[in-house]
C-alpha cells in the first residue's frame, strides 16, 4: 500500500538519499529531481539493494522551472515534498534561493501543498550571543554567520510568507486553505552512514566537514586532521556541535511530513538534534577509537564563521513529532568507518561481496 507520494529534491545526495531510503521502506512512492552535480546516480542502486524498492529518479536542475512543471505533470500522484539544497559556493543564491522559489512556483501550479525544508542550525548563527540559549530552542533569534546561513535563512522566510499568503488568501475566498504546510527542519551536524555499509556520504571533491575529513585522515588520504582553533571557550578548547546520525535525521523528515499531514499546522520550524554536544577533540577521540588508532591532528587558528556552540533543544521534535535520535554520535563513528575502510572509492566502486552477503542474511 502507497502511502503518499514524495517528491525528493537533491535525492541522490548525502542527506537526500537516507531521506528517500527512510519514506520507501515507510510506504511512500519517491520521486527524485537531482542534476548530478556533487551526486551519484549509484546511490539509487543502493536504495534498492538496501529495502527493494527504487525511486523514479529524474535528471532535473531545481533551477529549470519548466522541468519541474514535466515531473509533476508525469507523476500528479506527488502531494509533498522534501527540499534539500546543494552546497556550491558562488551558486548559494542562485541554486538554493532561486531553486527553491522555482519549486515552490512549481508545486503550486500542481496543487501541491505540503513542503519539508532542509534548513540547519547554521541559521542561529552564534547562539551564545545571548544567555541561556545553550541548548538552543527553536525561538534563539536567527543570525547567520555565513552564506550558507544566509540562503537557508532566507529559504524559510520565502516559505513561511507563501505558505501564510496562500492559507489567508484561501480562508478569504471562503475555501479549504489547511492543506498548506510547511516544515523547517533545522538540522543540527549530519553524520555516519548506513550501518549496512553500503550507503554514505560520498564527496566528490575535498571534504570540508569534520567527520568525513577525519574519514580521510584514517584512510591515509589526508595527512593529518587540521583542528579550526582549541581558544575556544569550551571544556576542552574546541567547538562543540550536536551531532546527529543521518539514519536519525531521514526519520526526522519522515515524522514531518506525517505531522504535516496529519496536523495541518502551516508552519513548524524544528530543531533535529540530539541535545547532546561533543567537541572537536571528543570526536576525534571517538572516531580514533573505532579505526583502532590515535589520529593525527594540528591545531591551527580558528576557521572564520565558525561558532562556540551549536547543541540542541530537542523537545518541541520529542513533543510534537514524536520524533527523537536513537544513535549516537558513536554510532556514527562507527557506521562512518564501516562505509570508508569498506568503500574506499565511494560509489565508483562495486559494494564489497561481504557487506552484501551480509544484508542479504539480515534480511532473510
Ligand atoms: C558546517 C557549515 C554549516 C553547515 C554545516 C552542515 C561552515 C562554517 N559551517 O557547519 O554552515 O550547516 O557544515 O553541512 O562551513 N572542524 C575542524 N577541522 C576541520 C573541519 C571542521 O576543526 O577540518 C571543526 C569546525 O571548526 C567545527 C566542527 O569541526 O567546530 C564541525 O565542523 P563542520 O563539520 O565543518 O560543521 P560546521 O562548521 O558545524
Amino acid at each position: 500500500m502507497v502511502v503518499g507520494t514524495v517528491l525528493v529534491t537533491g535525492g541522490t545526495g548525502y542527506i537526500g538519499s537516507f531521506t528517500s531510503l527512510t519514506l520507501l521502506e515507510n510506504d511512500y512512492q519517491v520521486v527524485i529531481v537531482d542534476n548530478l552535480y556533487n551526486s551519484s546516480e549509484v546511490a539509487l542502486d543502493r536504495i534498492e539493494l538496501i529495502c527493494g524498492k527504487r525511486p523514479i529518479f529524474h535528471k532535473v536542475d531545481i533551477t529549470d522551472e519548466a522541468a519541474l512543471d514535466k515531473v509533476f505533470e508525469a507523476h500528479p500522484e506527488i502531494d509533498s515534498a522534501v527540499g534539500e539544497s546543494g552546497e556550491i559556493p558562488l551558486e548559494y543564491y542562485r541554486v538554493n534561493v532561486g531553486g527553491s522559489i522555482s519549486l515552490l512556483r512549481s508545486m503550486e501550479r500542481h496543487n501541491v501543498t505540503n513542503v519539508v525544508f532542509s534548513s540547519s542550525a547554521t541559521v542561529y548563527g552564534d547562539a551564545t550571543r545571548y544567555p541561556n540559549m545553550i541548548p538552543i530552542p527553536e525561538h534563539c533569534p536567527i543570525g547567520p554567520t555565513n552564506t550558507y546561513g544566509r540562503t537557508k535563512s532566507m529559504i524559510e522566510t520565502v516559505i513561511t510568507d507563501h505558505v501564510n499568503a496562500q492559507r489567508n488568501n484561501l480562508q478569504k475566498a471562503g475555501k479549504a486553505f489547511e492543506q498548506w504546510n510547511g516544515a523547517l527542519l533545522r538540522y543540527f551536524n549530519p553524520c555516519g552512514a548506513h550501518p549496512s555499509g553500503l550507503m554514505g556520504e560520498d564527496p566528490q571533491g575535498v571534504p570540508y566537514n569534520l567527520l568525513p575529513l577525519l574519514g580521510r585522515v584514517a584512510t591515509g588520504d589526508r595527512p593529518k586532521l587540521l583542528v579550526f582553533g582549541d581558544d575556544y571557550p569550551s571544556r576542552d578548547g574546541t567547538a562543540i556541535r550536536d551531532y546527529i546520525h543521518v539514519v536519525d535525521l531521514a526519520k526526522g523528515h519522515l515524522s514531518a511530513l506525517k505531522y504535516l499531514r496529519e496536523k495541518k499546522p502551516g508552519l513548524l520550524a524544528c530543531n533535529l538534534g540530539s541535545g547532546r554536544g561533543s567537541t572537536v577533540f571528543e570526536m576525534i577521540k571517538a572516531f580514533s577509537k573505532v579505526v583502532g588508532r590515535d589520529l593525527p591532528y594540528d591545531v591551527v587558528p580558528r576557521r572564520q564563521g565558525d561558532v562556540l556552540d551549536l547543541t540542541a533543544n530537542p523537545s518541541m521534535a520529542n513533543e510534537l513529532l514524536h520524533w527523537k535520535t536513537e544513535l549516537a554520535m558513536e554510532d556514527a563513528c562507527a557506521d562512518l568507518w564501516k562505509w570508508v575502510s569498506n568503500n574506499p572509492k565511494g560509489y565508483r566502486q562495486d559494494p564489497p561481496a561481504e557487506l552484501l552477503e551480509a544484508l542479504k542474511k539480515s534480511k532473510a
